[in-house]
């Protein structure tokens, strides 16, 4: 594994918008270059997009927030482990080396729906 993964702040959102307006109401990745930025809503109950690919050994930065409650994102078999904040952005980089699937859960508790809170990334050769 390599890269910065301590999340930092990104800015703020208008929790209440963030379905409607902007770049999370538009989850997406998006190749720049050699590199992958991703916008991630994590949400009651499931991540948008629901399912993320990108090739081994480029770097992906992701921007995180919540239209509602707090969320987690840990990727498993990796060290990122986002607390994502209804009204703020969250940034995290990352570059993934190891082709295979990699779930994305949801480790704050978040209501009824928590323990099925799940997502995946892919990661291709
Ligand atoms: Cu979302 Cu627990």
């Amino acid at each position: 594994t390599m890269g910065n993964t301590n999340p930092v702040g990104a800015g703020r959102v208008d929790a209440t918008k963030v379905r409607t307006e902007g770049d999370f109401a538009n989850p997406r990745v998006e190749q720049v270059g050699n590199e992958y930025v991703a916008y991630v809503q994590a949400f009651s109950f499931g991540y948008l997009p629901m399912e993320m690919k990108f090739k081994a050994g480029q770097k992906v930065t992701f921007y995180l927030t919540s239209p509602d409650v707090q969320h987690g994102f840990h990727v498993e078999r990796t060290n990122i482990n986002v607390q994502v904040i209804p009204g703020e952005i969250a940034k995290v980089s990352y570059t993934f080396t190891a082709p295979g699937e990699y779930r994305i859960i949801c480790n704050e508790y978040c209501g009824i729906g928590h323990a099925n809170m799940l997502s995946k990334i892919i990661v291709e050769p």
